[in-house]
């Protein structure tokens, strides 16, 4: 940054500050719009939970990672804040949909199994995977082995991720191979199109947390959704 555009910032930083700490707020609001909103953006990037969560990082990057530059799920904060400190170092993932999250699962459990449909992300998110991190490359023209790929793998799993294609399918079938005290986790789920997975996962004893809000790179706000039963591994 330029000394002048540095300057600026450091002076719209201070105006914000005093603008939040007058006791007219409100009238300084109205009377500088413009140069309230100017200051309100510049402390939100230099001080606000966007820039401690890294999402300017990952909105240039075009990468979902924290303020470090290490990998993240793509899915909303309010989720990735409530699992990470949940996580548990023996979990078995299995992630429909590869991605970031494959590695972020990796550094945090002993083993993630990822089906991927697209052939070359396949072949980079795996060129990153570290030894407990495993990306399948599952094209969806092959009939049921997408939706399948979990019971292929072999074994149950205590966390289900439904974030690739074919999600209420995908709902379906994998449900064999999520262990007794197994969660899913449904990333998008405000889309009508998932209603139907949802309510028959509501049918099959399954009860779910929402969480709502911005997540990494996107400037609009999504839902992921946590699914459960009594006894999980979660604690829920
Ligand atoms: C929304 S992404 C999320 C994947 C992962 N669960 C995560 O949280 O990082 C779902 C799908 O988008 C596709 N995808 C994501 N980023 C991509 C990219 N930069 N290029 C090609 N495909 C991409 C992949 O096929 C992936 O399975």
């Amino acid at each position: 940054m330029s000394g002048m555009a540095s300057t600026l910032r450091a002076s719209l930083i201070e105006a914000a500050k005093s603008a939040l700490n007058a006791a007219d707020y409100e009238r300084h609001m109205a009377a500088h719009p413009v140069a309230s909103q100017a200051a309100a953006l510049a402390l939100l990037r230099a001080h606000g939970h966007l820039k401690s969560s890294g999402w300017f990082r990952s909105f240039v990057t075009r990468r979902p990672v924290d303020a470090s530059g290490r990998p993240l799920p793509w899915f909303t904060y309010g989720a990735i804040d409530f699992l990470t400190p949940r996580l548990q170092p023996n979990w078995r993932v299995f992630e429909y949909g590869s991605g970031h999250s494959t590695l972020w699962w990796a550094r945090h459990v002993r083993e993630v199994i990822a089906a991927e449909h697209h052939g070359a992300w396949a072949e980079r998110i795996g060129a990153q995977a570290p030894a407990n991190a495993t990306v399948v490359h599952r094209p969806l023209s092959e009939g049921t082995t997408y939706p399948d790929a979990p019971l292929a793998a072999g074994g149950t799993f205590d966390v289900i991720v439904i974030d690739g294609r074919e999600r209420v399918w995908c709902a379906e079938r994998c449900l064999p191979a999520l262990s007794a005290t197994g969660v899913l986790i449904w990333d998008n789920s405000e889309r009508e199109r998932y209603v139907p997975g949802l309510e028959a996962l509501a049918a099959a004893g399954f009860r779910r947390v929402d969480f709502d809000g911005m997540g990494p790179i996107n400037t609009y706000g999504w839902r992921t959704s946590v699914l459960y039963r009594d006894d999980n591994v979660l604690g829920l």
